[in-house]
């Protein structure tokens, strides 16, 4: 199968140390011998931190996405490392890159792309782009609950949900640089529109992204209707 796997920069860079990379890169190796895997790289805390400080410069928002960019593609570099042979040694910036990257036949790994949207939504357009097969989300909570699992006892898990009904569930939500809620809107556009099969899973624990290849019942799925 064509894959895309976006990996949260919460996920990744949680700590400022190489064991989620090396867990990460085992695990995308060991994929790479069936399937064709292409990793989008989120920001996280230090993409976060810059961009606190560029707003705090009054720099406007796009110059702020465009540092968040930056960020996430020093974190693919990262990964790019750990990967060695087995990735293409060259972080796309560009759709159209990543899928002339691609014919190597090696792990393609990116971060952003433009301004205005987040890493999930790259994930999303380059899943149309290359017409996968499946994405895979890999974020820092299990996939989406009924209510915020921090503030409320009885929130729920939700199984599977329409592209439709999440879209309403995430509307107003916080589109400013860094600050991207639960899911980016823009993404769920796409799967919605191109049929994406997708799931939203806890990337904490990277098994996780096998059982979420494998079908198994894990995180949120999401479905068209
Ligand atoms: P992330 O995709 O990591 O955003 O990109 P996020 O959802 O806020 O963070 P995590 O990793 O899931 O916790 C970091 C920031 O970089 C900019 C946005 O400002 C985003 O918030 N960005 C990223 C873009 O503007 N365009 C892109 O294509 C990617």
């Amino acid at each position: 199968m064509k894959i895309v796997v976006a990996i949260g920069g919460s996920i990744l860079l949680q700590d400022y140390n190489s064991e989620r990379f090396r867990q990460y890169s085992e695990i995308l190796k060991d994929l790479s011998k069936e399937h064709e895997l292409f990793v989008v790289v989120g920001g996280g805390k230090p993409a976060r931190e810059y961009i606190s400080v560029v707003r705090d410069l009054n720099a406007g928002e796009a110059q702020c996405d465009d540092i968040g960019i930056e960020v996430t593609r020093i974190n693919a570099k990262l990964l790019l490392c750990a990967l060695g042979d087995f990735a293409y040694q060259r972080v796309p910036h560009n759709f159209q890159e990543a899928l002339e990257f691609s014919s190597t036949g090696k792990i393609i790994v990116m971060g952003g792309t433009e301004p205005a949207h987040s890493t999930d939504a790259v994930s999303a357009i380059l899943a149309e782009y290359i017409s996968a097969d499946k994405l895979i989300n890999l974020t820092s909570v299990d996939g989406m609950y009924t209510k915020d699992p921090n503030k409320y006892d009885d929130a729920e898990l939700v199984n599977e949900i329409t592209a439709s009904d999440l879209l309403e569930f995430l509307n107003g939500k916080d589109m400013k640089a860094g600050t991207y809620e639960f899911f980016d809107t823009t993404a769920v556009q796409m799967i919605k529109r191109s049929n994406l099969e997708t799931v939203i899973a806890n990337g904490n624990t990277p098994q996780n992204l096998v059982k979420a290849i494998n079908n198994e019942n894990i995180g949120t799925r999401v479905i068209n209707k």
